[in-house]
């Protein structure tokens, strides 16, 4: 079994002029659960985009369970659940919370795109695994943000995937949707052994999680554990002097002004 879920080396992507991810190293365990800390601006959907190898990198090299995403993307594509950040999901069409799972188990099929009994399983093993197995014949749309951001991971978790990236999983979700996500996350890495690396503006929801967490403004300037990296020497260097860190419980938890760079 590879050692490593990803392996990234001396990556640097570029969009036309703009430097958005410079000289990167991490090497991430199977089996691990990750967060990518960062601000606006600071490359977190780009690394995540060249990991699923939807990005050619400038320089550098990224490897996923031993594969290269840009060469054996349908390999690797396999092996990962992806949630963006956005999702484009007309409102013209309305659709239930188990059509929404079914396509991630539907867009590795062929047309015409049937799903099975065993497809039918699998979503509704993800609502379940997402606490939302009662809700497959609701309307997707009228669900709350929280509910919707659910069942897209559920969607990301069909086809049982050995990695699963997030990105900024608790944006825009109310603060218990927030703790319920970042709990269901936890025993998904615990008990089903999913890797997960998950790319976040605020660590605070799943600090008591993560086993480490890296922080990113286009290039690392730390990776360890939350106690390790949650320092307000490391901080301000990407965030400025607009940090506090304060230990409640023993545990470490950033407050961040909203500080653009
Ligand atoms: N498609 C694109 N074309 C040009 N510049 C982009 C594109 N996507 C991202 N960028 C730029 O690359 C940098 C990193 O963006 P991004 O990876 O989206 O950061 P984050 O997800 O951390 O907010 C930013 O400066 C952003 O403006
Ligand atoms: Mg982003």
């Amino acid at each position: 079994m590879e050692k490593y879920a990803v392996k990234i080396e001396d990556l640097t992507i570029t969009y036309d002029d703009v430097v958005a991810i410079e000289n990167v190293n991490l090497e991430m365990l199977d089996g691990e659960f990750l967060a990518i800390m960062g601000p606006n601006g600071a490359g977190k959907t780009t690394l995540l985009k060249a990991i699923l190898g939807l990005i050619k990198p400038v320089r550098g090299k990224v490897e996923v369970y031993g594969y290269n995403p840009f060469h054996e993307g349908d390999k690797v594509r396999h092996l990962i659940g992806y949630v963006p950040q956005k999702v484009m999901l007309s409102k013209a069409v309305r659709l239930t919370v188990g059509e929404v799972v079914l396509m991630g188990a539907l867009a590795r099929k062929y047309p015409p795109r049937i799903p099975s009994e065993k497809d039918v399983n699998s979503a509704l093993e993800a609502l379940k695994i997402v606490g939302l197995e009662e809700f497959w014949n609701r309307d997707f749309l009228e669900l709350s943000g929280g509910q919707q951001r659910r069942v897209l991971i559920a969607r990301a978790l069909v086809s049982k995937p050995k990695l699963l990236l997030l990105d900024e999983p608790l944006t825009g979700v109310d603060v218990r949707s927030q703790a319920e996500i970042s709990a269901f996350l936890n025993e998904l890495n615990r008990k089903h052994k999913v890797s997960i690396l998950m790319v976040t503006h605020d660590l605070n929801p799943v600090v008591e999680y993560v086993d480490r967490v890296a922080l990113l403004f286009r290039k690392i300037y730390a990776i360890g554990t939350p106690e390790e990296v949650l320092k307000e020497d490391i901080l301000s260097k990407v965030y400025g002097s607009r940090v506090r860190v304060f230990a409640y419980g023993g545990v470490c938890f950033a407050i961040i002004g909203d500080v653009h760079r």
